[in-house]
C-alpha cells in the first residue's frame, strides 16, 4: 500500500463559507487543499440575485489568505419569485448554478421553494443558458420520515423535474442513500451527485454513540450502514458522475450543543484527510483523484486544475476546537486520531499558480 499519493489539485463541488468573521475563519481552511469550490448561497439574507452573488463573490475574494489560488464558483438561491431573466444574466456573469432548497428543509432554507410549479420557467431558462441545477433532495412534508425524505423526493420531484427538463444538468446534492445513488447512476450524462465525506464515514450510530451527538447532526441525516456501504461503492465506481462536496457547513458550537441545535458538519479542516481515510477504507486511494479532482470538473466543462496536492500516511490528531469569530468551532471528530495527512507544499507545488 502507498504512504504518499499525489492527486491533482481538488475541487469542492458543495461548500457553505458563511460571511464576515465566520468567513474569515474558515476560507483558508478550504483553500489550503481546494483549488475551487462552489459556494452555497443560503446566507441571510440569502443570495438571490446576480448583483448579490457578485459581492459575496469580491468578500470571499478579499478575505483569502495569501498562498495557492482559490476560486469560488457562485450560485444563486431559487426562489418562488425568482425571475427566468435572471438566468441569462447569471450566465454572463459566470455564475454556474443555482439552489433548490424546498422551503424549510435545512438551515436557513425558509426562503426556498414552495412548489416547483413556481419556477418552471426559471428552470427553462436555466436549461438553455447551461446554468446548473443544484438540487437539497428531500422533502419537507412532515408525514414523511425524516430518514424517507430523499427516497421520497426522488419519487414525487425529481423524476418529474428530469423528465421536464431534460436539458438541464441536475446535481442531487450530498446524495446519502442506496436510492439517490442508484437514481444518479442510471440517470444519464446531465445528472450527477456531491457525495460528503462524512456520509461515506459514518452511519447513523455516529449520532448516537454514548449519547446524542450534535456535531454528527446535518441534513440530510446520516443513514443505515447499508446506505453508507452503497455511496462509498458510488464514489469508487469510477463512474464520473459521482463527485467530492464537503457539504462543510460550520456553525458556532453553542448553537449546535443546543436544545435545537443546527443541522450541519464542519469538515472543510479536515476534507482531504477525511475522504482519503474513507477511500484507504475501501481499498480504493486510487480512485480519489478522479472522485476529488477530474469529475466535477468534467461534469461542469471546466479545466482541470494545475497544481497538485499530496497526502501522505501519518497519524495526526484532529483539533477539538477551532476560532470562529467571537464563538468556537468543532470539526467534525475532533480528538480523534486519521491516517492521512496533507503533505506540505513542495516549492514547485508553491509556486504554481
Ligand atoms: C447546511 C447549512 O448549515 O447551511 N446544513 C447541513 O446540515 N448540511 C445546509 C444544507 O446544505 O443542508
Ligand atoms: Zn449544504
Amino acid at each position: 500500500m502507498p504512504d504518499q499519493i499525489t492527486i491533482t489539485r481538488p475541487d469542492d463541488w458543495h461548500l457553505h463559507l458563511r460571511d464576515g468573521a465566520a468567513l474569515a475563519a474558515v476560507l483558508p481552511h478550504s483553500a489550503r487543499q481546494f483549488a475551487r469550490a462552489i459556494v452555497m448561497p443560503n446566507l441571510r439574507p440569502p443570495v438571490v440575485s446576480v448583483e448579490q452573488a457578485l459581492a459575496y463573490r469580491q468578500r470571499i475574494v478579499d478575505a483569502l489568505p495569501a498562498g495557492p489560488r482559490f476560486e469560488p464558483l457562485m450560485t444563486l438561491y431559487l426562489t418562488d419569485t425568482t425571475s427566468p431573466a435572471e438566468m441569462k444574466r447569471a450566465r454572463d456573469a459566470g455564475i454556474l448554478a443555482i439552489k433548490l432548497y424546498p422551503a424549510g428543509a435545512t438551515t436557513h432554507s425558509d426562503a426556498g421553494v414552495t412548489d416547483l410549479k413556481r419556477v418552471g420557467g426559471v428552470l427553462e431558462a436555466a436549461e438553455r443558458e447551461g446554468i446548473a441545477l443544484l438540487v437539497h433532495g428531500e422533502v419537507t412534508d412532515p408525514e414523511v420520515d425524516v430518514f424517507d425524505r430523499e427516497a421520497v423526493f426522488i419519487e414525487r420531484h425529481l423524476i418529474g423535474l428530469r423528465r421536464s427538463f431534460p436539458g438541464l444538468k441536475i446535481v442531487l446534492e450530498h446524495i446519502t442513500t442506496k436510492d439517490g445513488a442508484q437514481y444518479v447512476a442510471e440517470g444519464g450524462e446531465k445528472t450527477g451527485a456531491t457525495i460528503t465525506a462524512h456520509h461515506l464515514l459514518y452511519n447513523r450510530n455516529a449520532l448516537f454513540r454514548g449519547g446524542i451527538r450534535p456535531h454528527w447532526y446535518c441534513l440530510p441525516i446520516l443513514k443505515r450502514e447499508l446506505h453508507r456501504v452503497a455511496l462509498v461503492k458510488a464514489a469508487t465506481s469510477g463512474s464520473g458522475r459521482f463527485f467530492l462536496g464537503t457539504d462543510s457547513a460550520p456553525h458556532a458550537a453553542a448553537l449546535k450543543e443546543n436544545a435545537c441545535g443546527c443541522a450541519g458538519c464542519y469538515t472543510a479542516f479536515h476534507a482531504l484527510e477525511l475522504y482519503a481515510e474513507a477511500f484507504d477504507a475501501a481499498g480504493a486511494l486510487d480512485r480519489l483523484e478522479a472522485f476529488a479532482s477530474v469529475d466535477g470538473a468534467a461534469f461542469y466543462g471546466l479545466p482541470r486544475n494545475a497544481g497538485t496536492l499530496t497526502l501522505e500516511k501519518r497519524t495526526w490528531t484532529v483539533p477539538e476546537t477551532l476560532p470562529f469569530g467571537d464563538g468556537e468551532l468543532r470539526p467534525l471528530g475532533g480528538g480523534q486520531q486519521l491516517s492521512w495527512a496533507i503533505a506540505a507544499p513542495t516549492d514547485a507545488e508553491r509556486s504554481r499558480p
